[in-house]
């Protein structure tokens, strides 16, 4: 049966997590795939990877994660910030992979019809522990923790002055955006990070929360009509549920990460119908 599937972190600079991309298959021609970020560091991986889904589904639906984002000094190309990001859209484009800048297009397959928005937003340093008052408190305290996210090096955020400039810039177009749905269409919300914080609330460092999403999305999921949140970058894949809105972390991560898990690794997540 058609389905509407996800998965994401494919890190596929790993040469473990690019043969499993290679075996990345539908289970029916018609099924649709959202790749919710982090598939590489490096553009031509993006490209690479995002070219063979979208040989093999009917539809895939991107949003970028940190990792696409990062400025790393081994891609070839250097481009920053929005730059960066518009150069990522114009790649997906010419793939036909639908990215958080085209219009949001209507799943009418098996639970559907629903309307599936890729989202760009970004973080602002607002998931703080209870220890740091401001962003600049939660910097200082990962530091003094060692639990600094590399994004602090490699993810810059042109033209804007910092990350939650940008990330208030893409809420505030983002929120336009979804606000001009028709009222009570249903959605799948597909974002790099989770839009609510409890997910965070199980991470080894809590101090890592400050690069993982933002306070101003925290109901979305309610205002939009969310079937379901599709999300990622915490690389601890699960099903939660929050104000009875089901959240799904698709992550497939590293591989010392998936290697000890029993359950093989690379197993598309079904979205919809609901399994
Ligand atoms: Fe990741
Ligand atoms: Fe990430």
């Amino acid at each position: 049966m058609t389905a509407l599937l996800a998965i994401s972190d494919l890190h596929i600079g790993y040469e473990e997590n690019r043969r499993i991309v290679e075996d990345l298959r539908p289970g029916d021609p018609s099924d649709w795939l959202l790749v919710a970020g982090d598939v590489s560091e490096q553009v031509a991986d993006l490209e690479w990877a995002l070219s063979l889904l979208s040989h093999r589904f009917a539809k895939v639906v991107w949003a970028p994660g940190n990792h696409e984002m990062w400025t790393h000094p081994a891609d070839a190309v250097q481009l920053r910030g929005e730059e960066r990001y518009r150069h990522l859209v114009k790649v997906c484009r010419a793939l036909g992979v639908v990215t958080p800048e085209d219009p949001y297009p209507t799943w009418t397959g098996p639970g559907g019809p629903v309307v599936i928005a890729p989202l760009f937003v970004l973080y602002d340093y607002t998931f703080r522990t209870p220890q740091a008052a401001t962003k600049d408190e939660a910097l200082a305290l990962a530091y003094a923790r060692d639990v600094v996210c590399t994004d602090e090096i490699l993810l810059h955020p042109e033209p804007y002055a910092s990350l939650d400039a940008w990330c208030a810039v893409r809420v505030a177009e983002t929120e336009r955006r979804l606000a001009a749905l028709p009222p009570g269409v249903p959605t799948v919300l597909v974002n790099h990070y989770p839009l609510v914080r409890e997910p965070t609330r199980v991470l080894r460092r809590p101090e890592f929360a400050i690069w993982c999403g933002t306070e101003r999305t925290a109901d979305w999921h309610l205002r939009f009509n969310a079937r379901a949140v599709v999300y990622g970058h915490l690389h601890i894949p699960r099903t939660t549920w929050h104000d009875g809105v089901r959240f799904e972390e698709v992550s497939l991560g590293y591989p010392r990460e998936w290697r000890p898990r029993s359950t093989p690794p690379g197993r598309l997540r079904q979205i919809l119908p609901v399994p």
